[in-house]
């Protein structure tokens, strides 16, 4: 099985970011024991600030992965090109917050991407990429 992380903007300041709300691991440093712990799954990951490279990145992967796990970091509450990209592609999507976004402010509530994915697994810290991959591998 083939699966795509897709993180946005900031995500590649896991560590130094708000640690208090984000955690206190660097993204690769968690996807290395990601691959350990899924060896049988060929796992790639991607991080962009950058919104048409996001977009870019679901049309490469999309017709050829089987799953994509997407933190789109504040993009999720503001991208209707980023749930177009998701709906255009043949792998399925979840959607992962590292957060509980609604433990914070009423914007984080709204995700213009939560109507287009699988499903959306949220403020269990890294833990939620992590569950995402077992939903792929185990279904419901
Ligand atoms: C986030 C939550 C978003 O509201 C925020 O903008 C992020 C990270 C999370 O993983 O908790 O950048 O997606």
């Amino acid at each position: 099985m083939k699966l795509a992380i897709i993180n946005g903007p900031n995500l590649n300041l896991l560590g130094k970011r708000e640690p208090e709300i984000y955690g206190h691991q660097n993204f690769e440093s968690y996807f290395q024991s990601l691959q350990a712990k899924f060896p049988q799954v060929e796992l790639s990951y991607y991080q962009s600030n950058v919104e048409g490279e996001l977009i870019n990145k679901i049309h490469e992967i999309g017709f050829v992965y089987d799953g994509i796990i997407i933190n789109a970091g504040a993009y999720t509450h503001t991208s209707v090109a980023i749930a177009d990209a998701l709906k255009s592609v043949s792998a399925k999507s979840i959607e992962v917050h590292i957060s509980n976004v609604f433990k914070r402010e009423e914007i984080r509530h709204t995700s213009l991407l939560s109507p287009v994915v699988e499903g959306t697994i949220g403020g269990l810290g890294l833990s939620s990429y992590e569950l995402a991959i077992d939903y792929f591998l185990i279904g419901r």
